[in-house]
């Protein structure tokens, strides 16, 4: 039976890097489901559809196909056959993929695709709803947060050491509002299972979480 570990929570939470560190040190595969949904809003953003417009939405959902694949350990993404990673971290596509990830049809498409990479590997996933609705039964289930104006902080720093130049008060307006959209969606919103263990990052660092995690919750024989 493969071993599954499920970590949820709001954006900027710290989720990919700490999964990515998880899944490292035990050598599980680490499935990014954020960047599924980011490949969706890309392909809606390339055919100057409007999040807004679901009938479009919905037709075009049939257009696209969406895997992934390991390359050194990496999670691609290949969207109608096309490696995507390096377009989906963009602020934009950020946005177009909250924004359409509340539709059914798009929750649709990826949900079998989530539950087989769980089904047949040892993972590490992360998400907003992996332990309330793509993996009801993982082993651990992780509610991974921090406080909006962390995140923010976090955020700034790196955009701040890509010599990009933003405004703190701006970002974690950003951070606010995309929490807003993400938990009050009607399908499958940002919540904390009941089952799943809450830890705060706030005053954490990444190396400090990672090994609460693996000290305290996540137990392989
Ligand atoms: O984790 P991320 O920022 O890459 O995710 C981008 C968006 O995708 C996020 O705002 C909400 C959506 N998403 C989702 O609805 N369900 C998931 N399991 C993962 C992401």
């Amino acid at each position: 039976m493969a071993y599954n570990v499920a970590i949820d929570g709001p954006a900027g939470a710290g989720k990919s890097t700490i999964a990515k560190k998880l899944a490292e040190k035990i050598n599980f595969i680490y499935v990014d489901t954020g960047a599924m949904y980011r490949a969706i809003g890309l392909f809606i953003l390339r055919n100057n559809i409007s999040y807004d417009d679901v009938e479009a939405i919905k037709s075009a959902i049939n257009d696209i196909d969406i895997k992934i694949e390991y390359k050194d350990n990496k999670q691609l993404v290949l969207l109608n056959g096309e490696n995507v990673n390096d377009f989906i971290r963009e602020e934009k596509v950020g946005i177009y993929a909250s924004k359409t990830s509340k539709y059914e049809c798009v929750r649709s498409k990826l949900l079998d695709l989530q539950k087989e990479l769980a089904r047949t590997n040892d993972v590490i996933m992360d998400g907003r709803d992996i332990g309330t609705t793509v993996l009801p039964d993982a082993d651990v289930k992780i509610y991974l947060t921090a406080s909006s104006k962390t995140r923010a902080k976090r955020r700034y720093d790196e955009l701040v050491a890509k010599g990009v130049e933003c405004d703190i008060n701006v970002i974690e307006k950003d951070i606010i509002q995309r929490d807003e959209q993400d938990m009050n969606r009607e399908i499958s919103p940002l919540r904390q299972a009941e089952d799943a263990h809450l830890v705060d990052s706030s005053d954490m660092t990444i190396d400090e979480v990672v090994n609460y995690i693996l000290e305290n919750l996540i137990k392989i024989h």
